[in-house]
């Protein structure tokens, strides 16, 4: 049979703390034509630490690219079409490799990894005033646990290796999307060793105002050309790249002061468009570079809303616990109950981040009684991710001023519709997700077509509304929701001083 002609395609990477996919679109319609996942393991091998295998992930993204390219072959789609790839990636995740033998020299250190908890008590003691914000006039960031630096620091103090390759100039550092685009571009045999600007911000060593490294720490170079070495997308540019929850904002189409969209990955993260000017948070919140979709094109920033663990805790349930065998489980279970009867699950397994930043936060399970089932507590779970989204709300509202009306919503949490209905409830706004939920992969597929001079569907605010496909009301009284609440922010103080 004969091949589908359907007009130049743009494909993602997109490499998330829990899975690996790859996606092709159509660069027409931003209709989804295939796309393949693959899980990506954790180890923990100490209390608080989070570690991934970058082989493992790298090999994870040949497998995604292999397996949609036979999928598009089997739908007689021509995989020459594809004419962009882009990178996104979970952000501040760390490594090291050596570039000369191409090898990692420790594992990655997830941003939720909390071994450098000593170092930032370190660093914020340092400070005038032991002042957690004393950098954030530069980065945006306060010093936390969260952000690559410290954990460059770990691996520099730490591992023999890394050590040894910095003293002898093969040491190479960079987040999961330095890594990739390093490998994919030929790696030790002249692969190029690049990051973008939403990943830089996110480093705690870049400064968000002169958009540059902070120069006494390093060297940077953008003017780069990077096109992939292997296998059969072998010679297609990669183009663009964006941390995953800058490229969500893309892919909702947040290109306005005061967008804003609320992704449920690992982790969950509310990110509202600022223009272009960075504004400081006075609750909590982060400073982080939005997108800069060309090299003469303004940055744009944003204020965001980091929560540690959202579809993080659905994994801790089946995992550790082993109270359920899925995320499936999990909503039919909160269904059967449709409450938490008074139990509240705060899931600070790696302390609390906005608006808190609180690292020795731990997590906390309270309101048992002998009646309490795992029905309940899988109740609470859900409604755990609802509230943590609610403070980011409050305190995005408080320092904006001009409360936002409706969330637009994304990422793989959002197929449970109770946790959507939850959310509107809890929020007491209305709750929209769009009709293709990875957006996250099509803001990168943008990005890189848009580099390609591949004009990715430009759509008019009419189409936008089109684009919506369901829209969850708030049902239950504001009262109720304020009273749920109001009983979710004691059990933080709770987790807060747990051992006070
Ligand atoms: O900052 C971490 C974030 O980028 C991870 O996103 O989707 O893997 O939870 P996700």
């Amino acid at each position: 049979s004969s091949r589908i002609m359907l007009g130049p395609l743009v494909a993602a990477i997109d490499q998330g703390t829990s899975s690996t996919r790859f996606l092709v679109f159509n660069s027409k319609t931003a209709e989804l034509l295939s796309h393949h996942q693959v899980e990506i393991k954790q180890s923990f091998p100490k209390e608080g630490w989070v570690e991934e295998d970058p082989r493992e992930i790298l090999q994870s993204v040949y497998e995604c690219m292999e397996r949609t390219c036979e999928k598009l072959t089997q739908l007689n789609i021509d995989i020459s079409n594809i004419k962009a790839i882009g990178v996104t990636n979970q952000r501040e995740t760390t490594l090291v490799w050596d570039k000369e033998t191409g090898e990692p020299l420790y594992n990655a250190i997830v941003w939720l990894d909390l071994r450098t908890q000593s170092t930032v008590e370190r660093l914020i003691n340092k400070t005038p005033g032991r002042n957690k914000n004393h950098l954030k006039h530069k980065t945006g960031l306060p010093i936390s646990t969260y952000f690559s630096a410290v954990k460059l620091r770990w691996l520099m103090d730490n591992v023999d290796e890394v050590h040894e390759a910095i003293l002898s100039h093969r040491a190479m550092f960079g987040t999961i999307d330095s890594w990739l685009i390093w490998c994919l571009t030929g790696g030790k045999k002249g692969g190029v060793h690049c990051t973008d600007v939403t990943n830089a911000s996110r480093t705690m060593l870049f400064n968000i105002h002169t958009m540059d490294w902070d120069p006494e720490l390093c060297r940077y170079d953008s003017r780069l050309e990077c096109h992939l070495k292997s296998g059969a997308l072998t010679g297609i540019p990669i183009s663009g790249c964006l941390g995953d929850q800058s490229a969500a904002l893309v892919g909702q189409m947040c290109f306005q002061d005061g967008h804003a969209k609320n992704t449920y990955g690992t982790g969950c993260f509310l990110l509202r468009n600022t223009g272009s000017k960075p504004v400081m948070s006075d609750h909590g919140l982060l400073t982080t570079v939005a997108y800069k979709l060309g090299r003469d094109k303004p940055a744009c920033y944003a204020l965001e809303g980091s929560v540690a663990i959202a579809g993080a805790v659905v994994r801790w349930l089946k995992d550790n616990l082993g109270i359920i065998d899925g995320s499936e489980e999990l909503e039919k279970l909160a269904a059967s109950v449709g409450t938490s009867y008074g139990c509240y699950f705060v899931p600070a397994f790696s302390g609390l981040y906005a608006p808190y930043w609180e690292p020795s936060a731990r997590g906390i399970i309270c309101g048992l009684t002998q009646f309490t089932n795992r029905s309940h507590l899988a109740f609470a779970a859900l409604e755990a991710v609802c509230f943590q989204t609610r403070e980011i709300l409050d305190a995005m509202n408080q320092d904006s001023g001009i409360p936002l009306n409706q969330l637009q919503v994304d990422g793989g949490m959002t197929s449970n519709r109770l946790l959507m209905q939850l959310q509107a409830d809890i929020l007491c706004i209305p709750v929209v997700k769009p009709s293709m939920p990875e957006t996250t992969a099509l803001g990168a597929a943008m990005a890189a077509g848009a580099a390609e001079g591949v004009s990715v569907w430009s759509l008019s605010p009419e189409d936008l509304s089109e684009v919506t496909s369901e829209k969850f009301e708030p049902q239950i009284n504001p009262e109720e929701s304020e009273f749920r609440y109001a009983r979710w922010k004691k059990a933080v103080q709770k987790a807060m001083n747990w051992e006070t």
